[in-house]
């Protein structure tokens, strides 16, 4: 779109609600997505920045089953969380609605409906997997196996969430049940489709001739290898209890695939803001004048790339997205973040332990966002960003500049004298930052667009540091006045410049250099910056400094540390593989076997066997001669003089001719490496019973 638009749809991926949301959710799509939204803004635009929860679907279903409550349940208190969490972090949606409200039913429903009588579909029978134990077909994530393009083998039914390809369930290699974890059987059902081949031209056209250029290389590579590997009908409806029921005859116990009722959720959670608003929804979907944005994560590319827009092409009357800046995905110290493994840092309980730092967060994470490629979060690099550049160049240049106006002035913005060329030279490098902030910004460049930002701040320093006032007030008031008030010309301009990036430091140094938008003075726009002649005029008075952001402490980060690390632990210890216990014995069955304390006291190999060493083994009975297969963890010379549990009431059998007498008790490490069950403390004698 080359024109200026006339309004911004800006739509952020619907969350699903069977768990609460992350760092990585806030980096790849819902931070990015609030500055574009409050920029536009701004630029005084006219913006519908859109979102709600994703309630349907299977991974909510499998979180009831797990957490034994009703899907209800789970969407229930997930929502209210979310939302919360968005909300904390000033997530600034116009509206933010769900998937269960009933506008959203009923625009899903009346989608479908349109699509089905205006012969979009193909209805076909087809086989489906189908889980006779649990007795139900198995959809999307109701169904595990290996992802036929790369292999991985726990790709779920309709993605593989190694390499991001989208297929349907019958394409899995060895599928299994999530369920039962029974090999499923095929089951004939009937089904609607959308024949995604019929759309090729016209998203070849699309995509990779008018987009080729303004798309991110991810988003148009990811597009163009789907579209170049033959695109085929798509089921659009699955058999399963949640989600909106199919709206035709026929169709009874079937719901809408929770990949075509989500992205309907835009448009109904835009439809629910206007009539709250007082607004026309369809200027929103169906002015060619409205500029439409997806924010989404790399793995829902396909969705609304490929699939979406072939049902706004079949439905006829809508707009196409203008762009869908996806992201890569965020890593959290060098590892995927993983909800079922706990390893994530959870917005929620990230303000708990820095209340009131939602932009030290904020910030980092568009510092590292994954703009090209996947990216590390890490808490040292999260410390540094705070210390080194929140609170040493932000921060410190606005405490400078409010100090010294209250100092100097009673917080009274100075008149200034006439500007020197150094002067002069920053405030017209000043007045150039809206156009180079948002010429990043508008090509979704959020990371270069914050680091411009910075340069604003640094420019202030810079200019503080070689104009030293707090030296000229001892020899030239005149002069100070003049630097001072060119300051603070710096200070509200990062205020007005922030807000899409640090929306609340941005709310509280307008509160101190008094320029709200509620107070005396309409608030600052973008443009302004570069069109005003002046942001504060002299005998404005200003008030107190607050601090905008104060040093994080390495004791809190290693708090940090500690709680991944203890998810880690947790980890461990769940997903160890303990072998089975065996069918329970009485009491005499275990008295029946002799254990003794006893030492190595001679080891050698057993010639021409890899595995097995001969030892001598003194029991307190006697000393007996044992064959161990433990030859390729220990050498002969390491074990002599080890304390070991020996089995000395088995029957003898011969080894290579060499016959054993008993038997060396031995488990494995955490790593797998043999080693000897110690039979005790020190001091035990030879021949001590075990019981
Ligand atoms: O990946 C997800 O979390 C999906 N719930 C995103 C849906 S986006 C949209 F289409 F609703
Ligand atoms: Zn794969």
């Amino acid at each position: 779109m080359d024109q200026d638009p006339k309004r911004y749809t800006i739509t952020a991926a619907l969350p699903y609600t069977n768990g609460p949301v992350h760092i990585g959710h806030l980096a790849g799509v819902y931070v990015p997505a609030d500055i574009y939204a409050r920029y536009q803004r701004l630029q005084n635009k006219d913006v519908a920045f859109i979102c709600g929860s994703d309630e349907h679907g299977v991974p909510i279903t499998i979180k009831a089953k797990k957490e034994g409550i009703t899907p209800q349940q789970v969407v229930d208190k997930y929502h209210a969380i979310i939302k919360k969490s968005f909300a904390d972090f000033g997530i600034s949606f116009d509206n933010y609605s769900r998937t269960s409200a009933e506008i959203h039913h009923k625009t899903a429903s009346e989608f479908f409906k349109k699509l089905y009588e205006d012969g979009k579909f193909i209805e076909e029978v087809t086989e489906q997997l189908y889980d006779e134990e649990a007795n139900q077909f198995l959809a999307d994530r109701f169904i595990i196996g290996t992802c036929p393009k790369c292999g991985f083998e726990e790709s779920y039914g309709d993605q593989c969430e190694n390499c991001g390809t989208s297929h349907n369930a019958t394409d899995l290699i060895n599928p299994r049940s999530a369920i039962s974890g029974n090999k499923p059987i095929l089951k004939e059902t009937k089904h609607w489709f959308l024949p995604l081949n019929e759309y090729e031209d016209f998203l070849k056209q699309w995509i990779l001739v008018d987009h080729k250029k303004d798309w991110k290389t991810n988003v148009y590579g990811q597009c163009k290898s789907w579209i170049d590997d033959g695109l085929r009908p798509r089921a659009v409806t699955r058999d399963l209890d949640w989600g909106i029921p199919v709206p035709i005859k026929g169709a009874e116990g079937k719901v809408l695939y929770v990949w075509f009722d989500a992205p309907i959720g835009y448009i109904s959670s835009t439809k629910e803001w206007a009539e709250r608003e007082g607004k026309n929804w369809e200027d929103y979907w169906k002015d060619e004048n409205t500029k439409m944005l997806h924010f989404i994560g790399k793995d829902n590319i396909v969705f609304h790339c490929i699939i979406f827009p072939a049902m706004l092409k079949a439905e006829g009357s809508y707009i196409l997205p203008d762009n869908v800046p996806a992201n890569e995905f965020l890593n959290l110290e060098g590892n995927k973040i993983s909800t079922s493994k706990n390893w994530a840092v959870w917005l929620h309980e990230y303000l708990e332990d820095f209340p009131n730092q939602q932009d030290v967060l904020r910030y980092t994470l568009t510092a590292n966002a994954p703009e090209t490629k996947d990216n590390d979060f890490t808490w040292a690099d999260f410390q540094a960003r705070n210390n080194n550049e929140l609170v040493a160049i932000f921060g410190n240049f606005i405490n400078r500049v409010m100090v010294l106006t209250d100092k100097y002035y009673e917080g009274i913005v100075p008149n200034a004298g006439p500007f020197s060329e150094v002067d002069e030279q920053t405030l017209s490098e000043l007045k150039a930052y809206p156009t180079v902030i948002a010429s990043s910004l508008e090509r979704y460049r959020f990371r270069e667009a914050q680091g411009e930002l910075m340069n604003v701040a640094r420019l202030g320093n810079k200019y503080l540091a070689d104009e030293e006032p707090w030296k000229t007030i001892k020899t030239d008031e005149e002069r100070t006045k003049t630097v001072m008030y060119v300051a603070l010309q710096i200070a509200s301009a990062l205020a007005v410049l922030s807000e899409p990036f640090l929306p609340f430091t941005s709310d509280k140094l307008k509160n101190m250099l008094n320029i709200r938008s509620n107070a005396t003075e309409t608030s600052l726009k973008w443009d302004d910056v570069s069109s005003k002649s002046e942001l504060l005029n002299p005998g404005h008075k200003v008030d107190k400094a607050e601090l905008l952001f104060s040093k994080i402490e390495d004791e809190q980060i290693q708090q940090q540390l500690d709680k991944l690390q203890a998810s880690k632990k947790m980890n461990e210890i769940a997903n160890k593989k303990v072998t089975s216990q065996k069918e329970t014995i009485q009491f005499d069955d275990f008295t029946k076997l002799d254990m003794r304390v006893g030492t190595i006291i001679e080891a050698e190999k057993m010639p021409k066997a890899n595995k097995l060493l001969v030892l001598k083994v003194d029991t307190g009975i006697d000393v007996r001669t044992i064959v161990s297969g433990i030859a390729e963890s220990f050498k002969p010379e390491d074990i002599v003089g080890k304390k070991v549990t020996v089995l000395v009431n088995l029957a003898p059998r011969a080894l290579r001719g060499v016959e054993s007498q008993g038997m060396i008790l031995m488990t494995e490490n955490a790593e797998g490496k043999l080693v000897f069950v110690n039979p005790g403390e020190e001091g035990v004698d030879n021949g001590a019973t075990i019981n």
